[in-house]
């Protein structure tokens, strides 16, 4: 297994630019199966989750390529497929559930093995499932795998209520909305602009969606759907990740490609623990402007602050001044990276959703170890921080979200690299 390894203390100064979102290009890439025919993706991430789709998605028959730099992604959809989602794959990427709407949707069945948890929480699919029902899919639960019947081999237009706001059940059910018969009303939505970015998206293949980026989706079935060329957006979250390094102490990060406008709820904690941050022609610029201060941070949905983001911010956290809090309120264990940062010297302790971060005057590197994919990042964050050799051991959780971190670091002054157990 690959280790990244870190010589931390050396400031970080330059610009990075930043790949399409994960989040957006795995339901996109999923909604491919809606129409028959040869579809593009471009500005897709060259990621292990990509990959992880491209497989599944060939194993249900469709043909999946990527491009030479691996950057766009031409799949043909045929105009029948195996509507199965094994457990082998979905295992090792639970938003394999995203093509669960689009199967039973086109061809009124689907066959998918249950996700199961994960390390930061349980993970349930049962928003999924109920919204599913309420567009009269059938649902039969055996043997690890959940079976989506449509009655007739069509879904029904419907109103719906989401109990809880859910990322991939939103695009679930606005992807079987899609080619659903009649009109669906779907209330408490996810907001993330990677929903939008799926909407757009659905809406150039022929669908007739309205609201993303509210609460409320308003969607008016179509019968059939085109193949799509579609541009995904940027990853917010990895824009995210790098704007933290330009708050430590010392930095100065030009992060492009990325929209501020996606990133405002983190904006406004970082400019409180200190760091500048100004709007540059097409991306954002953060300096940090010497000892961070403590500030409280809690998650929340979109447009709130990024649960995918509090490992990383609580970085700049363990060296303030001050004391920090950080409450969890989405997943139920998400502060898998507080053991290996006090390893790191940090002095952190929680209780339930919340982490109390004593600020300490430096960290020392260490080796420790990746459980989760934020979590990771976190870990190279607080490496590059820290005084002396960290060893981040499991990188491949790394790799499931950030395109070569080491050579997008590099170029910034970071002495980091790339390294066998
Ligand atoms: C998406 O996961 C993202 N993944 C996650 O990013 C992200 O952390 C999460 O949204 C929250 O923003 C992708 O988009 C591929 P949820 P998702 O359904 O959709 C509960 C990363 O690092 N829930 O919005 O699986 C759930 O347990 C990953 O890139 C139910 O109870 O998250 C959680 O507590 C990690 N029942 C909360 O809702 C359901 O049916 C939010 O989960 C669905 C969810």
């Amino acid at each position: 297994m690959d280790k990244i390894i870190i010589e931390g203390g050396v400031p970080l100064r330059g610009a990075v630019q930043v790949s399409g979102a994960k989040n957006a290009t795995l339901p996109i890439l999923a909604s491919a199966l809606l129409a028959e025919g040869d579809h593009l993706v471009r500005n897709v991430p060259d990621l292990a989750d990509v990959r992880t789709m491209g497989r599944l998605l060939s194993h249900m028959g469709c043909t999946f390529e990527r491009s030479a730099d691996h950057h766009a992604a031409s799949l043909r959809v045929p105009a029948a497929v195996l509507p199965e989602a094994p457990y082998e794959l979905v295992k090792t990427m639970r938003a394999s559930v995203v093509v669960l709407g689009p199967l039973v949707a086109r061809w009124g069945r689907a066959r998918v093995s249950l996700p199961g948890g994960c390390a930061i929480g349980a993970r349930p699919i049962d928003l999924h499932l109920k919204g599913l029902e309420a567009l009269g899919a059938e649902i039969e639960l055996s043997h690890g795998y959940v079976t989506a019947t449509a009655p007739g081999g069509r879904l029904k237009g419907a109103d719906f209520t989401f109990d809880g706001q859910t990322v991939t059940g939103t695009e679930n059910i606005m992807m079987a909305a899609a080619l659903a018969d009649g009109r669906s009303v779907l209330r408490n939505c996810a907001r993330e602009p990677e929903v939008i970015d799926l909407a757009e998206a659905l809406n150039r293949m022929g669908a007739r969606i309205e609201g993303a980026g509210t609460d409320a989706l308003r969607i008016e079935g179509v019968t059939s759907l085109r193949p799509l060329d579609h541009t995904v957006i940027a990853d917010r979250i990895e824009a995210g990740t790098f704007m933290v390094a330009g708050a430590l102490p010392g930095c100065d990060v030009e992060v492009r490609g990325c929209l501020a406008g996606h990133l405002e709820a983190l904006i406004v904690k970082l400019r409180a623990l200190g760091a500048t941050v100004t709007e540059v022609a097409g991306g954002v610029r953060v300096t940090g402007d010497g000892r961070p201060r403590p500030v409280d941070v809690r998650t929340s949905p979109h447009p709130g602050f990024p649960t995918d983001m509090q490992a990383q911010v609580m970085v700049p956290l363990c060296l303030a001044d001050g004391s920090s809090t950080v409450t969890e309120t989405v997943f139920e264990n998400r502060f898998m990276h507080v053991q290996e940062l006090q390893r790191l010297g940090a002095d952190i302790s929680t209780d339930g959703k919340t982490a109390v971060v004593r600020g300490v005057a430096s960290l020392s590197g260490a080796p420790v170890m990746a459980s989760d994919l934020r979590a990771s990042a976190a870990l190279v964050l607080a490496g590059l921080a820290a005084e002396g050799t960290t060893e981040v051991l499991r990188v491949y959780h790394l790799d499931r979200g950030y395109e070569r971190i080491e050579a997008k670091l590099a170029p910034l002054g970071a002495r980091i690299r790339r390294g066998k157990e």
